[in-house]
């Protein structure tokens, strides 16, 4: 894992540059969940899977709104790559769903993990920085473990060519992770 604080003293100021890294690719990744349910919607809308593709893509929302709100009161700007993340997310999302329930479920999946991970790292690097961020983080972070057992309850690992789209998702999920933190 990398040292996100790494030289820092007791007693020395917060972080704040490296809180202001954290909110932007938290905040990155909220908006491309939004952005790859949407596109699940407009294929699978009317399927078996809707109710609950809906339901994740709600709690998405209410993430998003939180770090919405955090960069504003903290004035920290989003990354410059959210355009992107507009596309791609919803690309991704899209081209899940037409390849079926299984695939949009198995998407879900693999960037759950990925995300379940990168809360769990940021949770630990903020130790006891900025508590209240990391209960949100921390909750959060549940929420989307939440999101991956629905998915797996609904066919996830039954998808063809599961592996496949799983590894290809999660490459590009840490891409996208890497690529926000610094942009
Ligand atoms: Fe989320
Ligand atoms: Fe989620």
């Amino acid at each position: 894992m990398t040292e996100v604080f790494p030289h820092r003293l007791p007693g020395d100021p917060a972080p704040e540059q490296e809180i202001a890294r954290m909110l932007r690719v938290d905040h990155a990744g909220e908006y491309g969940a939004t952005r790859i349910y949407q596109g699940q919607l407009d294929v699978l809308g009317r399927s078996r899977s809707a109710a609950v593709i809906r339901r994740m893509a709600e709690a998405e929302h209410r993430h998003l709104t939180h770090f919405e709100a955090l960069l504003r009161t903290r004035r920290v700007r989003p990354t410059l790559l959210q355009p992107l993340w507009s596309v791609a997310g919803y690309a991704v999302g899209a081209a899940t769903a037409l390849l079926g329930e299984g695939a949009a479920m198995a998407c879900t999946v693999a960037v759950e993990e990925v995300i379940d991970e990168h809360y769990r790292s940021q949770a630990e690097q903020l130790a006891n920085e900025d508590p209240a961020l990391r209960e949100a983080i921390l909750s959060f972070r549940d929420d989307e473990i939440a999101h991956r057992e629905l998915a797996i309850a609904h066919g996830a690992e039954e998808a063809p060519g599961y592996e496949l789209i799983t590894a290809a998702i999660k490459a590009g999920s840490r891409i996208a992770i890497w690529l926000s933190t610094r942009l």
